[in-house]
């Protein structure tokens, strides 16, 4: 059963198309990845479905749990159960990380919110009175908003390049969450340029040009990284306006 089911989905910035006829499903409980080249569309993708303001200029349907959401505000989507880790975390100059991560919480409760901070491997007493600026490195700040999701405990979370500037303790303890946040039911959207990342997911998409041009088992497409792709479709030059194909 799918707890995301985009349909046709076209999505222009400043006129430009970036996402083009789009068409996928995620199936509720499982655990997904995104692959494909810089600029291909993935994270413009996650953003659509998440609803940021700058990529509402779509066509075609978005569904969550068998609803239409494309016209809903983030806030609407996230009472709805979905969020999304941004690929490079935002900075809120003096905001506490306590009070962050208590915002976004299911529990409003210090020792839930430490315990998530823990499991990311940051130091609770430490970090609960930082703030989450500047004067957090760009990895802690990554961890710090991984364990802001875990707090939220949502039915569908989309991490947009989990692993990047993370280091490589971390990224075990990130694919363990991952396995937990399964066990629990709950959909995973990895969006990734990492085999290692890939490989936690039983079921891919490979995405160019803002379209999706291959999906199946993660083995089905660990080919690309070995820059095997599938032949490819973009051979034709572009409608006038639309992304390049170089
Ligand atoms: N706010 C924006 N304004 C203008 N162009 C944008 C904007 N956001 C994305 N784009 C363009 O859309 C295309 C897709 O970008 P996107 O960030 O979705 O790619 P990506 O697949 O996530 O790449 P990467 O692997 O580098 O993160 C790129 O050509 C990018 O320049
Ligand atoms: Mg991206």
């Amino acid at each position: 059963m799918s707890i995301l089911e985009v349909k046709n989905l076209n999505l222009r910035i400043n006129g430009k198309k970036i996402l083009s006829n789009l068409n996928l499903e995620i199936n509720k409980g499982q655990v997904h990845a995104i692959v494909g080249p810089n600029g291909a569309g993935k994270s413009t993708f996650a953003s659509a479905v998440m609803g940021l303001t700058e990529y509402r200029d779509i066509s075609g349907k978005i569904l969550f749990k068998g609803e239409e959401i494309q016209n809903m505000t983030i806030d609407a989507r996230a009472q709805r159960g979905m969020s999304f880790a941004w690929q490079e975390p935002a900075r809120y100059e003096g905001l506490k990380v306590r009070d962050f991560l208590l915002a976004g919480s299911r529990q409003k409760d210090e020792d839930y919110i430490a315990d998530k901070l823990e499991k990311m491997g940051l130091d609770s007493q430490a970090y609960l009175q930082r703030a989450v600026d500047e004067t957090l490195s760009g990895g802690e700040r990554k961890k710090v908003e991984l364990a802001s999701i875990m707090a939220m405990d949502p039915e569908m979370i989309m991490l947009d390049e989990p692993d990047s500037g993370i280091d490589v303790g971390t990224l075990e303890k990130i694919f363990e969450i991952i396995k937990d946040l399964k066990q629990k039911g709950t959909t995973v959207v990895l969006i990734t340029h990492s085999i290692a990342v890939l490989k936690q997911a039983e079921h891919a998409f490979l995405m160019c040009h803002g379209e999706i041009i291959d999906r199946g088992s993660a083995e089905k497409i660990i080919p690309y990284f070995e820059e095997k792709c599938i032949p490819c479709p973009h051979k034709n030059l572009p409608e006038e306006g639309d992304i390049s194909h170089e």
